[in-house]
């Protein structure tokens, strides 16, 4: 359960939220590093989340409350900083300069709440949901004409302006537009979305590999760098394009890249194929070739999680993968129906931080 941010609100303003919102996570199924280069993604929100309470004042600041982060106060009109409130100053600059001729209420000063129950910065957007539910929050203020696809372009601003991520749209487009309990196949190229029933009778489990990623938004945005790089030696607009007769054009750790992007957006379709058909033997199989090609083309894994990718096939469970952006944080498995908390445990065994995320 979440804690309630109209409470944590109460307690330390001393005053009543005006507007309060929720945001779930999520975690990506399959195509991973895919979405800034034009590509498929498949993606489930989570049943955990954030929740963000807010007030307007005329003070100047943002004044930010979690149970998390201890920055608490920051002027509205200064420049990001690194901290958590960027979050809130990126929410509201977009917000505003999206919609220039609402009230503004909020310019002159805020107060807001969070909790989470999500873990922050292990690959199960932790950020977007920030993002999506400060949007949120603020729009149900200002009440203007916020789309789905407006509410994740607008987060995935803030994410670009402010925190620095150069992200792809997978995260803030399942955060705001996906359904619990389905899989969201996303083309990123043309924005479109389709929902589909998850197995019948196999369930998704979540699980944290106890290492917070390191390093991950540097070496997220060179990643992104390559991609663009070996675009442009093939003459095509971005790597959706690229096929595997192309890559003897690249060399080295560009056609490591390209060929994960391809080979990805391949897995994707085919899992998509397997949703369709209940063919989970087919989609755990894509989890495990995709896991090894983000450590061995991608290079975005880790030892430890390379480690319990390896252990989850030992003990036959049908799909297992890192998720998100990789460099340390959460993997994602396929197995039967009500089989989680067992499995679990047996991984556990081996490795004693891993903590269970959530089961789907
Ligand atoms: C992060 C980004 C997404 C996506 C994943 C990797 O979560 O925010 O846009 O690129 O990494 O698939």
């Amino acid at each position: 359960m979440i804690n309630s941010s109209i409470d944590l609100f109460e307690d330390f303003f001393r005053n009543e939220p005006e507007s309060t919102a929720f945001a779930s996570g999520r975690v990506n199924l399959i195509g991973d590093h895919t979405d800034y280069n034009s590509g498929f993604v498949m993606p489930t929100p989570l049943s955990l989340g954030i929740e963000v309470s807010i007030r307007k004042t005329r003070t100047g600041f943002i004044e930010g409350k979690t149970e998390l982060f201890k920055e608490t106060k920051s002027e509205i009109n200064s420049n990001a900083d690194g901290t958590w409130l960027d979050f809130i100053k990126g929410a509201i600059k977009v917000f505003y300069e999206e919609f220039p001729n609402c009230s503004k209420k909020l310019e002159e000063g805020i107060q807001v709440a969070v909790t989470s129950n999500l873990p922050s910065g292990s690959g199960v957007s932790s950020s977007a949901a920030l993002e999506i539910a400060l949007l949120r929050a603020i729009n149900k203020i200002e009440n203007q004409n916020l789309s789905e696809i407006k509410l994740a372009k607008l987060a995935q601003k803030i994410e670009h302006k402010f925190i620095g991520t150069l992200c792809g749209l997978m995260d803030q487009m399942v955060v705001a537009k996906g359904i619990m309990n389905k899989a969201m196949f996303f083309d990123t190229k043309y924005e479109k979305t389709v929902n589909l029933s998850l197995f019948s009778n196999f369930e998704f489990l979540i699980v944290h590999s106890g290492s917070q990623r390191s390093l991950s938004r540097s070496l997220y945005n060179e990643r992104r760098n390559e991609c663009e790089e070996a675009s442009k030696i093939l003459n095509i607009e971005n790597l959706r394009d690229a096929k595997f007769t192309m890559l003897d054009k690249l060399g080295g750790k560009l056609l490591k890249r390209a060929r994960h992007v391809i080979s990805e957006n391949e897995r994707v379709q085919i899992c998509l194929n397997a949703l369709q058909k209940n063919d989970n033997r087919t989609f755990g199989s894509k989890m495990y070739e995709s896991h090894h090609s983000l450590s061995n083309d991608y290079e975005v894994s880790s030892e430890l999680l390379d480690n319990i990718i390896k252990k989850a096939k030992l003990l036959n469970i049908t799909g297992g993968r890192l998720t998100g952006a990789g460099f340390g944080g959460c993997c994602v498995f396929l197995t039967e129906k009500n089989s989680s908390k067992k499995i679990f445990k047996f991984l556990r065994a081996d490795f004693k931080n891993l903590s269970l995320v959530d089961i789907i």
